[in-house]
């Protein structure tokens, strides 16, 4: 069987935040016309392209996450030298830092073909018994989402990621036999921006497990210089550090702020992205010093002055915003918990004294109380 994915849903946000979602939702789906393929239906746009070029295809290439490149350089050396494929992987952290380009170097460094699917678009048990049985040895098996696998589906994982083995049925009713099947040994990579929801028994099948942290803006500063020679783009230092200190410590975020900031250099500016030019493309993208967009602000916002900061739930934040709660969970938050703006306590999220002090509203005498 062959798979045919363009990239990922997971690395194909562009536009603003929330259109990153929409896009991520939507992309994966299931080719109708042909059904025994797991597919992404949706072409490449310019923007994906041109991240896509931007990709670093080796470790030595790929800036950051000193820890987790450390530890996985050591375990592909490892896994190399004894002829043995690489143990699962499970890589998780928030959208656009890099786990979809983690687990391609991981492919590249061991030499071997990268499969590629999504949680959702394994609909039935024998999506992922097909792509199962047609890996060969040492191959790497990329799973995104993988906390959205439906529960039957996943249990397929368990024996193939333990023992290679998968059961098939034969045959229908009381006749029905299980015959097991021997896989060759593969490596899963598994990415997820939702580690919380991946089961216990899927977890603990996992021998290697990373968490991809927000970058630092000295590595985002090295990366948009990088990708700023690779596109051709004309841009000084100080422009580059502009967007590396408003980019939410994300890469992709970084790259595509980069593409705007192009557009408005060569459209209005003399085509060099100066401190001057990448401030007014920002400004106009209405992204503010702190990479705050505006549904990050209209979240805070709606926190601070229709929830008195809280506690609320996200449920209630989410309908408030007309925003999906998954969205709310799985970008703004953990952006707005790193920079200290908002907390996520068991009564429900609230708005941090920094938050007030940056929205300029008065602090309450009384502070919620957190726990
Ligand atoms: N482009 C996106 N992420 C990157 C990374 N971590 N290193 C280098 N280039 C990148």
């Amino acid at each position: 069987m062959k798979l045919s994915r363009p990239g990922n849903p997971a690395e194909r946000y562009s536009a603003g935040n929330m259109a990153e979602f929409s896009q991520k939702k939507t992309v994966a789906r299931r080719d109708e016309h042909a059904p025994d393929r797991i597919v992404s239906g949706a072409p490449l746009d310019d923007d994906a392209r041109l991240d896509a070029s931007v990709r670093p295809k080796t470790l030595a290439e790929y800036i950051g996450q000193k820890r987790v490149k450390e530890n996985i350089a050591i375990a592909i050396e490892a896994a190399r030298s004894r002829g043995e494929a690489l143990d699962h992987v499970l890589l998780y952290g928030p959208p656009g830092l890099g786990k979809t380009t983690l687990a391609q170097i991981i492919a590249n460094e061991l030499g071997v073909v990268i499969k590629t699917s999504a949680g959702p678009l394994l609909e039935r048990k024998g999506d992922l018994t097909a792509i199962l049985t047609s890996m060969e040895k040492k191959e790497v098996f990329f799973l995104d989402e993988i906390h959205r696998l439906q529960p039957a589906v996943e249990e397929v994982l368990y024996p193939a990621m333990e023992d290679f083995r998968v059961d098939l049925v034969i045959g229908q009713g009381p006749g029905a036999r299980i015959h097991p099947f021997h896989l060759s040994q593969f490596t899963l990579i598994g990415a997820t921006t939702r580690a919380g929801l991946i089961t216990a028994p899927l977890r603990s099948r996992f021998g290697i497990v990373h968490r991809l942290d927000f970058y630092e803006p000295e590595d985002l500063l090295i990366i948009l210089c990088r990708s700023a020679k690779i596109l051709n783009i004309q841009m000084d230092e100080a422009g580059a550090q502009e967007i590396a200190g408003r980019c939410r410590g994300t890469p992709r975020v970084a790259n595509r702020l980069l593409r705007r900031a192009r557009d408005f250099a060569e459209v209005r500016a003399a085509g060099r992205i100066t401190r001057e030019v990448a401030q007014e493309s920002l400004r106009m993208l209405g992204v503010d010093e702190h990479g705050l967009d505006e549904v990050d602000r209209n979240l805070m916002i709606a926190l601070l002055d229709k929830y008195a900061g809280g506690p609320v739930g996200v449920g209630t934040l989410a309908a408030a915003l007309s925003e999906e709660e998954d969205a709310i969970e799985e970008i703004y938050e953990p952006y707005l918990m790193q920079i200290g703006m908002l907390d996520r306590t068991p009564r429900g999220r609230v708005a941090t004294p920094r938050a007030y002090e940056y929205f300029g509203r008065e602090l309450p005498k009384r502070q919620p109380r957190l726990f």
